[in-house]
């Protein structure tokens, strides 16, 4: 079943554009329209959002992170984005007009089903965004959202986590069509974008060797650095929790802004720095601030490995190592930028010896608290 691949992994890598279409199918119409009925929350209802929290635990937390961006930049709801395991400790601020949303890939998680519960007993109301059907957190929630990305085997979240940020954008998009924003030019042109992310992420996979080979040259390195900014920081967030999921490798990742408040002091000689580039669509004030990051650190001895858009020669001759990304709008980078991330660290991983599917010290769904 793992379709001639050595780890489950590596298939459920080259599975995401279709797991991507599969989350999108009968969602989309052609006009744009979204049919996202099957939630169960009623379109009144949605009209009385204030608030929005999202909680989640690891990977899935990094969707929600990507989610606070997108839902707040297109529909003007306030939206906090919390670890399962802290939120129900600090006694946070929910009512009725506060929209919880659960991300769970499994559908299980301890942490993120004692949040639910507690959500719940607040009188909010609770979306689970969920890849599992059936399982608890949609089950105890008011409405569901699923993901269509298939059984995901390997425990570190691959085509999931796509798939959370699809379910996430139609939430968002949704949400801004029912409560009757005005869809300009921007959100049509966002809906067009996320209908052709299937081809776009099949473009990325058809592109990444080359990260192979830097991965396998960087199997002896003792720490990887991630920087991003806006959408990209929650992607750098990823690139290095799958790096310590999966190479059992240091890796932290911080928002390129914060650089010179500190981390700036880490960079040395050979220190090999992941830097995920913004598009340069509506934002170039982030992205060249980016690039001038990018400047500042390999001035410093760093090498630097730069995921940008293709056609972005801004960043070239900066670039030790440069992967080309299909340019998409800005909110929808992640989906694309995320992926050769995953592929470095499953080489990086697979050229240590390690086992990708079953990390050490790891489950697929933590059900203790
Ligand atoms: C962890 C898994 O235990 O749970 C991660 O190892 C995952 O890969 C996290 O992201 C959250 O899981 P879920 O099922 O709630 O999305």
């Amino acid at each position: 079943e793992k379709g001639g691949y050595e780890y489950f992994m590596l298939k459920e890598i080259v599975e995401q554009p279709r797991a991507v279409a599969d989350t999108l199918l009968g969602r989309v119409a052609v006009d744009g329209t979204l049919t996202l009925d099957e939630m169960r929350l009623a379109p009144q209802e949605l009209r009385q959002i204030s608030k929005i929290v999202i909680i989640a635990c690891g990977t899935s937390y990094h969707a929600g992170l990507i989610a606070k961006y997108a839902i707040e930049h297109w529909c003007r709801i306030p939206c906090e984005v919390e670890v399962a395991s802290e939120f129900r400790y600090r006694d946070p601020i929910l009512d009725r007009q506060t929209l919880v949303i659960a991300i769970s890939q499994s559908g299980e998680s301890m942490d993120t089903l004692m949040a639910t519960r507690y959500a719940r007993e607040q009188q909010s109301r609770v979306l689970a965004i969920c890849n599992v059907n059936g399982s608890t957190i949609p089950r105890e929630s008011d409405g569901v959202l699923y993901t269509h990305a298939g059984p995901e085997v390997g425990v570190a979240a691959t085509k999931t986590f796509l798939t959370q940020l699809v379910a996430c954008y139609l939430v968002g998009l949704y949400l801004a069509q029912v409560r009757g924003l005005k869809f300009g030019d921007e959100i049509n042109t966002i809906i067009g974008q996320l209908a052709r992310m299937p081809e776009q992420v099949e473009k990325v996979l058809s592109t990444v060797e080359p990260v192979r080979e830097l991965a396998r040259s960087l199997a002896d390195a003792k720490t990887v650095l991630f920087l991003g900014r806006h959408v990209g920081y929650p992607v750098a967030m990823e690139g290095a929790l799958k790096l310590k999921e999966l190479a059992y490798m240091h890796a932290e990742a911080f928002a390129a802004g914060e650089l010179k408040h500190g981390p700036i002091a880490l960079i040395e000689d050979g220190l090999p720095v992941v830097v995920v580039v913004p598009s340069r669509e509506g934002r170039s004030v982030l992205h060249d601030k980016i690039v001038s990051n990018i400047q500042e650190i390999r001035a410093r001895g760093a090498r630097t490995i730069v995921i940008a858009e293709e056609g972005d020669e801004s960043v070239r001759p900066y670039s030790d190592t440069l992967i080309e990304i299909p340019a998409v709008p800005t909110l929808l980078q992640p989906i694309v930028a995320t992926v050769p991330l995953q592929v470095f660290a499953c080489e990086l991983a697979l050229a240590k010896g390690n086992d990708v599917d079953q990390p050490r010290n790891l489950a697929k769904s933590v059900t203790v608290e």
